[in-house]
């Protein structure tokens, strides 16, 4: 009696401790659903699309009650959003109300409506009248879904282009934009107080299409390589996105908000380009999109974070022929609009909601689907933005040429990559230190009792 009370008590400690530290999730690969097309699929034959996969979650650009209708009793959780075109309005308590009440609380619970984002890169775009608007419309909606009683299930948060970085390179020396401080930094806190993620857009492919000669393809594409060590905190890295996502880290360090967790709310690569467009071809895009699928079910961390999982909706799910500008825009899907996968992931898929595979050596649908599809009518998504036009401005700068090559062809490498991965296994053996310490506390404490 005694000792099972104990080792209740323990585990309810030991999952408040590991909780804190970084959130728990079922299977945490998430695909965004973009709609700017009009030849998808019917909501209701995108959801075995979705099960095979093995994803668990998807991201919305709006609240089209097709989907939410459709993915109702799926297990599927589903991120929700509001476009800038709503951040004025939003301000309204009355309107943030209206909304919530029939584009989240009308599906619930049995469409498992779980965050709303709010504005999508909204400071990138450097318009101050959008950036403004932006807390006050995230406070608003929050108080919504308070006043509405579902805080508890639902989040609030936004999403941010990777370009609110200053520096990224080498990840220690993360910090964001100067002029973007003042306004990021009560955002900061209404995550904190809200307990709400931080969510970045991270593309190496832009970094790679930027600059082809002087990136290592295999570290963007997570492909064996010598890698970089960070020379501040000697952590190693092996694929440039872990190098993105802990510079995000280090950025919010810099402004004391060290323990937001991050996500990634969108990241991919595109299987067909324009000439210009160099790396864009489906052999990188099966490799950048399964090899960052099989790390998310090794539910590996970053150097930084290494016992949290990755969060990361992979973009996306269909090619969209009518976004706007160059050709990679409309080829970032994983499935092509009539359910045929756009090339094979090449593995089967260990799904937590799902039993099929993608990977068919013949590459055919899962479900056969593709005679059947109806074509839909235009979809009631207006519009995230184009990726590029958001970011490549920026992207230049986020791995310094002339840095990332004295690292990857440094000669004393093998010495430097063994001072990283004991600098992970320390970080490790730390960590469950002070775990063990901590039980062994509360153990001693309920003797006492
Ligand atoms: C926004 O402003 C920053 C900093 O002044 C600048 O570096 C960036 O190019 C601007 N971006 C756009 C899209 O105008
Ligand atoms: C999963 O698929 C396999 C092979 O098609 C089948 O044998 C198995 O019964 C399925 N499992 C579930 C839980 O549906
Ligand atoms: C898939 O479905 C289409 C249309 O219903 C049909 O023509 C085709 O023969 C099917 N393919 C297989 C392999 O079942
Ligand atoms: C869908 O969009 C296309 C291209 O803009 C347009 O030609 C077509 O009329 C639209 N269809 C509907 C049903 O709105």
């Amino acid at each position: 009696m005694e000792f099972s009370r104990l080792n209740y008590l323990s585990s309810v400690l030991v999952f408040f401790i590991s909780a804190f530290f970084c959130p728990i999730t079922v299977t945490p690969l998430g695909i965004n659903y973009g709609q700017i097309a009009n030849n998808l699929p019917s909501p209701n034959d995108v959801i075995p699309l979705v099960k095979s996969l093995g994803a668990s979650k998807i991201k919305l650009y709006d609240a089209d009650p097709r989907v939410l209708k459709a993915f109702a009793n799926s297990g599927v959780e589903i991120m929700v959003g509001l476009g800038n075109e709503y951040l004025s309005k939003m301000q309204d308590p009355d309107k943030a109300r209206e909304w919530v009440k029939s584009n989240v609380q009308a599906y619930l619970p049995a469409t498992k409506v779980t965050a709303i984002f709010v504005g999508n890169e909204v400071l990138t775009f450097n318009d101050t009248s959008l950036s403004d608007n932006l807390l006050p419309a995230m406070q608003s909606v929050h108080q919504a879904v308070v006043d509405l009683g579902l805080d508890k299930q639902v989040t609030v948060t936004t999403t941010h282009s990777l370009a609110v970085l200053e520096t990224s390179y080498p990840p220690s020396s993360g910090v964001f934009r100067k002029d973007l401080v003042g306004c990021i930094t009560p955002i900061l806190n209404f995550h904190a107080k809200t307990g709400s993620p931080f969510l970045i857009n991270a593309y190496p492919y832009f970094a790679f299409k930027a600059d082809p000669k002087q990136v290592p393809l295999d570290f963007v594409l997570f492909q064996p390589n010598q890698g970089i060590v960070d020379p501040e905190t000697n952590l190693h890295y092996d694929n440039m996105l872990f190098a993105q996502i802990d510079a995000v880290y280090s950025a919010l360090t810099a402004v004391g908000y060290k323990k937001l967790s991050v996500h990634i709310s969108e990241t991919g690569w595109p299987s067909k380009g324009d000439e210009n467009e160099a790396g864009a071809t489906p052999e990188n895009a099966k490799k950048y999109n399964g090899n960052l699928i099989k790390l998310i079910s090794q539910k590996k961390g970053t150097p930084m974070r290494p016992s949290c999982d990755l969060n990361i909706y992979v973009f996306a799910l269909f090619n969209e022929n009518m976004k706007p500008g160059p050709t990679s825009e409309r080829n970032y899907g994983l499935f092509k609009p009539d359910g045929t996968p756009v090339y094979s992931l090449g593995f089967t898929t260990n799904t937590a909601v799902g039993n099929t595979s993608i990977s068919g050596a013949d590459g055919s649908s899962p479900t056969n689907s593709s005679g059947s599809l109806p074509p839909t009518t235009n979809s009631s998504s207006s519009g995230y933005l184009s990726i590029s036009s958001a970011v490549t401005t920026k992207l230049v700068q986020m791995v310094p040429i002339a840095a990332l090559d004295d690292l990857v062809f440094d000669r004393d490498l093998a010495k430097k990559m063994v001072l990283g991965h004991m600098a992970i296994v320390a970080k490790h053996v730390k960590d469950h230190l002070i775990l063990l310490k901590m039980l062994a506390l509360f153990v001693l404490s309920t003797r006492l009792l």
